[in-house]
């Protein structure tokens, strides 16, 4: 009974002073380490010995690529180790005590930056609230979550089918590679958590450590060890295919059809005006999207082509227009011509010969026939001899007036026989402008498919 008294106060005893040991046990182990640790001072082993540290990166989220700007902004988990050598215990001696969590501002901290930084506003990793784990064997472990805005060279010469790579630098500022080098903690960036983007698929994300010289310029030129994590992404073009490539297509074949109006509706121009005007509000939209570079993406080139393309189209249109116009003074058209264009040309173009059945010169001598048989008609009335005299008179006012008539019905005749002859010659000029509007058809729709051709193969 009483032995069983002694056991279990012994063991509450153990229980409670052990606690309060183990927090005491922190607190001393903190003052044992902190109370001659100057965090100023790079914590290498030697003063002349290297501090290696190590970093990891890890690419959550890309937020942002910014064409126009030319920047990136991605959401990023910095991992960060080294070896203070202050900061080293014997976790036997301190009960086993492996592992201290402190805030990042006690202990010593590499100056490391990233090169590309475009953020006016980031005032560095050190300034801001993160702890930092020690191990007991001096390794330093400082992971920083935060959101980056760099620099990248963005190439949009084959948007929106075009890859990207963006360099994320990471270094000390002021410590040379003989104070502080870096080493990638892997050989790539970590894309574990990476979040899917809509806009951009990320293809690799590569770790490259580097020794290089900088300040030269200015004489002191130092030799400074980074670790470049390289993203490369490409972009998913399904988007600017549906919204921006195929209706760039369809107006540029859709203004073909416009040769195919007739030039009676006079719907011709403003059709062509409204497309070219479509036109160039999608090269406006490009614009907005694509940074004012000298190299033109590709899909720029072929907006600007269809623009020039459409531009001749519609000034073709104008002198088809003006062919067929025959309102002022009606000229027939030239034998040659009709040889060439209604008959080889639209034979050619599939149109039937167009030549057809029209004489060469419309001039008749109908009006000619009409008044011998009128003067026949006359040479054989017959006379009577009884009623002479007055059948006579009779006769002479008959004849005058059918030759006043015969007179009036000649220049009706021929009036009506110019008529038909400017219609003609009117009909054949229109026949000569649809006989253009083909041809001009033919050659924009071959030229449109030649240029999409070679711009599928340039890409
Ligand atoms: C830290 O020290 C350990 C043991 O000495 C070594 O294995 C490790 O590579 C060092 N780490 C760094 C970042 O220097």
């Amino acid at each position: 009974m009483e032995i069983s008294w002694i056991v279990a106060v012994l063991v509450m005893y153990t229980y409670v002073i052990g606690r309060t040991t183990g927090i005491d046990l922190q607190r001393s182990l903190y003052n044992h380490l902190f109370d001659k640790y100057n965090k100023a001072l790079r914590p290498s082993s030697t003063p002349n010995s290297t501090l290696i540290v190590e970093i990891g990166v890890e690419l959550t989220h890309l937020i942002d690529m910014n064409e126009k700007h030319q920047t990136l902004t991605a959401n990023l988990w910095l991992t960060m180790g080294w070896n203070d050598s202050y900061l080293r215990w014997n976790d036997s001696e301190w009960r086993g005590i492996t592992e201290l969590t402190v805030p990042d501002s006690y202990v010593w901290k590499p100056d490391i930056v990233l090169y590309e930084n475009v953020d006016q506003y980031f005032k560095g990793w050190s300034k801001s609230e993160t702890y930092v784990k020690l191990h007991h064997n001096g390794y330093v472990l400082w992971e920083i979550p935060t959101v980056t805005l760099s620099s990248c060279q963005v190439n949009v010469s084959s948007f929106p089918f075009d890859r990207q790579k963006c360099p994320l630098k990471f270094g000390p500022w002021i410590h040379s590679s003989y104070e502080v080098e870096m080493r990638s903690m892997a050989g790539e960036g970590s894309l574990t958590s990476f979040m899917i983007n809509a806009e951009w698929n990320v293809l690799s994300f590569t770790a490259q450590t580097h020794i290089k010289s900088y300040g030269e310029a200015f004489d002191i030129g130092t030799p400074y060890s980074d670790v470049t994590f390289v993203l490369e992404f490409q972009r998913k073009s399904t988007f600017y295919v549906f919204n921006l490539l195929l209706p760039c297509l369809l107006l540029t074949f859709l203004m073909s059809t416009m040769f195919y109006l007739p030039l009676e509706t006079g719907e011709k121009l403003s059709f062509g005006v409204s497309i070219l005007l479509a036109i160039v509000v999608f090269q406006l939209v490009l614009n907005e999207v694509l940074p004012e570079s000298e190299d033109l993406p590709w899909i720029g080139r072929y907006v600007i082509l269809a623009m020039i393309m459409m531009s001749v189209s519609l000034s073709l249109s104008v002198m088809v227009m003006n062919v067929c116009d025959c309102s002022i003074t009606v000229r027939p058209m030239p034998q040659w011509a009709r040889r060439l264009f209604l008959k080889v040309l639209a034979q050619l173009l599939f149109m039937g010969d167009m030549s057809n059945g029209r004489p060469t010169t419309l001039q008749t001598d109908e009006t000619e026939t009409f008044q011998m048989d009128l003067n026949i008609e006359r040479s054989t009335t017959p006379l009577d001899p009884h009623d002479q005299s007055e059948y006579q008179i009779g006769t002479e006012i008959l004849a005058s007036n059918l030759r006043k008539i015969e007179r009036k019905h000649s220049f009706l005749i021929s009036y009506m026989k110019e008529m038909d002859r400017k219609e003609e010659v009117r009909k054949e000029w229109r026949a000569l402008a649809k006989v253009l509007d083909r041809l001009f058809f033919f050659i924009y729709i071959l030229t449109a498919t030649v240029c999409l051709v070679v711009f599928v193969a340039t890409l």
